[in-house]
């Protein structure tokens, strides 16, 4: 397979080790093992008896069951684990998708959830997200551009870059087109349980249709990115076979070690959540009244969930230029758009992390200090 360079990974891995912060991550702020074995008493113990051999394939059934739990309507063997959403995304596409096979993907998205798919041969339509609606995104643009090979539609929501999450209807709308031309719905959900209004949350795509999968991972809402576990699951038995053998070429199987420390995490999930959404609840606050202060300077929309969100540079420079800038002088790193081939203006923020307020700061020194006449 040749595939291009992942423009946003790429930029992390120059940059993200080497500055005081990081005010464009999307994972949540983290845990040292520590915090995660004072969740429950006996712990340390468990941890010492943990086995390093080899791991079940599809992972480990408790922790399946654990992932299940999540879903309404969802059996353990309904769920494979993979290193990171992002060996689920890689699998899954390898095993569903063929040369000349049409997609349909929300845009702009994380890159692999159309490279991977135009690498195979696919043709790929972008579904644009409508930034003047607050990133809506249009069914009627969806169903007009169904073709007799289009596979599969591809939508992630809570939305990464913009924080956009459609309401129910329109969630039920689309899975109701998914079923009626009989396509393949994946469902990148790696910011479910982020949404600032509980009401708002949307169900998963793989409780209410067959022809679905949901991604999940530890990663983001959870903030143990580290661990790398994440997972699919599917009510799809032909297809859950291919890619459980396909995953016999990528990793085999999961750290022992991992699967441990998400077991833990799961049995505590309402308790980290709590914890990270407390965090992104504060941060989104001093946001909201710095993008109110500088609105000469920016655009911003307010997310509806997720860390992270797309505000839009409405003065002079290219948004790569703004984002160097800042990182020379303040140390604070942006993600520009143009790591999504998203044009030169967006940037992504994130707001997962403890020190977002400080990150915010030195951002807004850096404006006085280079921006002056916009204040
Ligand atoms: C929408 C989306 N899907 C998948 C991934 C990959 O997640 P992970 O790094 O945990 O594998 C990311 C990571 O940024 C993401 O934003």
């Amino acid at each position: 397979m040749r595939i291009k360079n992942f423009k946003l990974e790429e930029y992390f891995a120059k940059y993200e080790f080497n500055v005081e912060y990081s005010l464009c991550s999307s994972d949540c702020e983290s845990f040292s093992v520590d915090e995660l074995l004072t969740l429950e008493k006996e712990s340390i113990d468990d941890l010492k008896k943990v086995w390093l051999g080899y791991t079940e394939s599809t992972g480990n059934p408790l922790l399946r069951e654990k992932i299940s739990q999540i879903y309404s309507n969802i059996n353990p063997e309904e769920v494979i684990v993979f290193s990171g959403a992002e060996e689920a995304i890689f699998v899954l596409m390898n095993v569903l998708l063929n040369k000349d096979d049409h997609l349909i993907v929300q845009y702009p998205a994380y890159q692999s959830l159309y490279e991977i798919a135009t690498a195979i041969g696919c043709k790929v339509t972008k579904w644009l997200m409508d930034e003047e609606k607050h990133w809506e995104l249009n069914l009627q643009f969806l169903e007009s551009s169904i073709t007799s090979s289009t596979k599969c539609i591809v939508v992630n929501f809570p939305h990464n870059p913009s924080g956009f999450l459609p309401t129910k209807d329109f969630y039920k709308k689309l899975i109701n087109i998914a079923q009626e031309h009989n396509i393949y719905l994946l469902s990148d959900e790696v910011y479910k349980f982020l949404e600032y209004v509980k009401a708002d949350r949307l169900p998963s795509a793989c409780d209410l249709y067959d022809k679905s999968c949901s991604i999940g991972v530890m990663s983001k809402s959870y903030g143990l990115a580290g661990l790398r576990i994440g997972w699919l699951a599917t009510r799809d038995k032909a297809l859950y076979k291919k890619i459980a053998s396909f995953k016999n070429y990528t990793t085999i199987c999961n750290s022992a070690l991992s699967e441990f420390f998400a077991i833990l995490a799961l049995r505590n999930r309402n308790k980290i959540l709590k914890r990270n959404l407390e965090i992104i609840n504060r941060n989104l606050i001093l946001l909201d009244s710095f993008f109110n202060k500088y609105d000469k300077i920016f655009a911003w929309i307010k997310p509806r969930a997720g860390s992270i969100a797309f505000p839009r540079l409405l003065i002079g420079d290219t948004v790569e230029d703004f984002c160097l800038g800042l990182l020379k002088e303040k140390s604070v790193l942006l993600m520009p758009s143009t790591n999504y081939e998203y044009g030169n203006r967006h940037f992504r923020i994130g707001f997962g992390r403890k020190n977002m307020p400080e990150a915010l700061q030195k951002l807004e020194e850096y404006l006085k200090e280079q921006y002056k006449e916009y204040l």
